[in-house]
């Protein structure tokens, strides 16, 4: 980072070895969307690019890595902004900054809508979602194997593979008869979005993994559900780790969902449900294995909750189904 008198003025971001070809992917995705964007998506444009060496433990040798530099994202990413709920001291606090974290919220559904609305609109994106289906099959099989441990908070799990060929086999269905292939993010989690409150306005970072949904050719074919079950999942688990409440979480659920309905209504609730489980067993999974953690089988049960409500994205989206179980301590 390169601040002058406490302003951040450019980030170098270093892309290790064995992750070079990622140099020309993000590139490659800057490009798409400087060409693309008719004005409707911030971005934060890269300054310069440069090739320098890396120590690596493991080899005891310095490796060849890239370094890409770039402007600085105006404001503060939305992860941040989850977690200045959770730390708001006052009510007065806790309404400012929920009231900032909304709109950052509402912003960013917007910015989603008009990049998923550069697709050619005449495709299906199923070739970009049969990796996600394998992936979700295999976690929800690790998944199971660790059922001994979801015992211990009361939670059974064996029925996770029946529900998860269920919900891959409606939206493979559905996935083959829509025509919704558009470029998306694919990273679209809160921490790669930034929100100013001064200028209301959102900047994308980190888009190495937008140049999956592009095609040879560079036409759009990925699924912009992705984008949805990321980031709906992410704040549920981000904000619940961040202290938020229930209901606020379900609040900013909702905003998001809103907001991008409006502007966009191309997308099937099977996938986004598919896709909210593949990242939350994925986040389970990771849980699972740190489980020397403090109160490791309190945030378990958790995510084992947040999980539940990922399956319930499939459902119609009225307030009563997205109303997530009450989380407890
Ligand atoms: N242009 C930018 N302006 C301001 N901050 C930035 C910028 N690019 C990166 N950062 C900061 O650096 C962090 C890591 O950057 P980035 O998201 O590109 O890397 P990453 O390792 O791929 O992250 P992750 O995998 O968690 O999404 C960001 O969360 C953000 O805080
Ligand atoms: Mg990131």
């Amino acid at each position: 980072m390169f601040d002058v008198d406490d302003q951040l003025m450019a980030v170098a971001k270093i892309f290790p070895e064995g992750l070079k070809n990622n140099v020309a992917d993000e590139l490659s995705s800057l490009e798409y969307l400087l060409q693309h964007n008719p004005g409707k998506i911030n971005i934060a444009p890269p300054l310069a690019v440069a090739s320098t060496r890396l120590f690596n433990d493991k080899k005891g040798e310095y490796v060849p890595a890239g370094v890409v530099m770039y402007e600085a994202a105006q404001g503060t990413s939305l992860a941040e902004h989850i977690r200045n709920v959770g730390k708001a001291r006052t009510t007065l606090e806790r309404q400012a900054t929920f009231a900032i974290l909304k709109a950052s919220i509402e912003e960013t559904a917007g910015l989603l809508a008009n990049l998923h609305g550069y697709g050619t609109k005449m495709r299906s994106s199923e070739v970009y979602l049969e990796p996600f289906f394998e992936k979700v099959t295999l976690r929800s099989q690790k998944v199971v194997r660790h059922q001994p441990i979801y015992a211990a908070v009361g939670v059974n799990v064996s029925n996770l593979e029946m529900r998860v060929k269920e919900l891959v086999d409606q939206s493979r269905r559905e996935a083959h008869y829509s025509r919704n292939a558009s470029p998306v993010h694919g990273d679209a989690h809160p921490g790669n979005f930034f929100y100013d409150p001064e200028s209301q306005q959102v900047t994308v970072i980190d888009v190495i993994t937008l140049s999956a949904s592009l095609d040879e050719n560079g036409e759009p074919c990925g699924a912009p559900e992705r984008d949805l079950a990321q980031f709906l999942h992410m704040l549920r688990r981000d904000g619940a780790r961040a202290g938020m409440r229930d209901d606020e979480v379900l609040e900013c659920s909702h905003d998001f969902i809103n907001s991008y309905t409006k502007k966009s209504t191309r997308f099937s609730r099977a996938t986004v449900a598919i896709l909210g489980v593949c990242s939350a067993v994925s986040s389970l999974l990771r849980m699972t294995k740190s489980s020397g953690e403090q109160q490791f089988f309190g945030s378990l049960k958790q995510q084992l909750f947040i999980l539940e409500e990922m399956f319930r994205l499939a459902d119609p989206w009225k307030e009563r189904e997205l109303q997530g179980l009450p989380i407890e301590e």
